[in-house]
């Protein structure tokens, strides 16, 4: 049933102030619809989620890369959701094994997640929280470290070095994908 609004002085129905309720439930109505709209309509013209969350990274030309010595490479990179944008820091430890093979390791321990280091002395990495040692090719050494390194998607395009960024459940013996 329609509430009638009573002006007080006149006594009379405030047609204008019903008016103007009505027209500012109309424009509250209107931008919730098209707040809860533009993830989807996005999600129409974008590319899927999955692909804006995990495309190839260019982070390397292979040429500046030594042959059989791990390097650290830093890249920004742009995770989002429908909602967010932003950029972060991310590194992955690269190893040229020829001018078309390489190997791309996460730089994250698969112990409990610090970030390892290659230690040049020692031609292993070593990572500097439960001194898990790995080889030059992933595997464990020494350590707590219930897995080998965590190998990530590559591949070399036009002379550059690309890369997926993913990442994996720690502690585990098994390679558990983290969404
Ligand atoms: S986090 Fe690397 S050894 Fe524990």
């Amino acid at each position: 049933m329609e509430q009638k609004i009573v002006n007080p002085e006149s006594g009379r129905e405030d047609t204008s102030r019903r008016r103007f309720l009505k027209w500012l439930l109309g424009i509250i109505a209107a931008v919730n619809a098209l707040v809860a709209g533009v993830p989807f309509l996005r999600s129409l013209i974008s590319p899927s989620s999955a692909a804006r969350q995990n495309p190839w990274l260019k982070v390397a030309s292979i040429n500046s890369l030594p042959e059989g010595k791990p390097v650290d490479i830093r890249f920004m990179a742009e995770p989002d959701d429908a909602y967010i944008h932003t950029t972060v820091l991310r590194s992955v430890w690269v190893i040229r094994h020829s001018a078309g093979d390489i190997t791309v390791f996460s730089p994250v321990c698969t112990h409990l997640g610090c970030y390892y280091q290659w230690s040049q002395q020692s031609n292993r990495f070593e990572c500097p929280c439960h001194a898990s040692l790995f080889s030059l090719d992933g595997k464990v050494l020494g350590g707590p470290a219930p897995r080998s390194l965590d190998v990530l998607p590559s591949k070399i395009e036009n002379g550059n070095v690309y890369v997926k960024w993913e990442r994996f459940k720690v502690g585990t013996p098994e390679r558990i994908p983290v969404a």
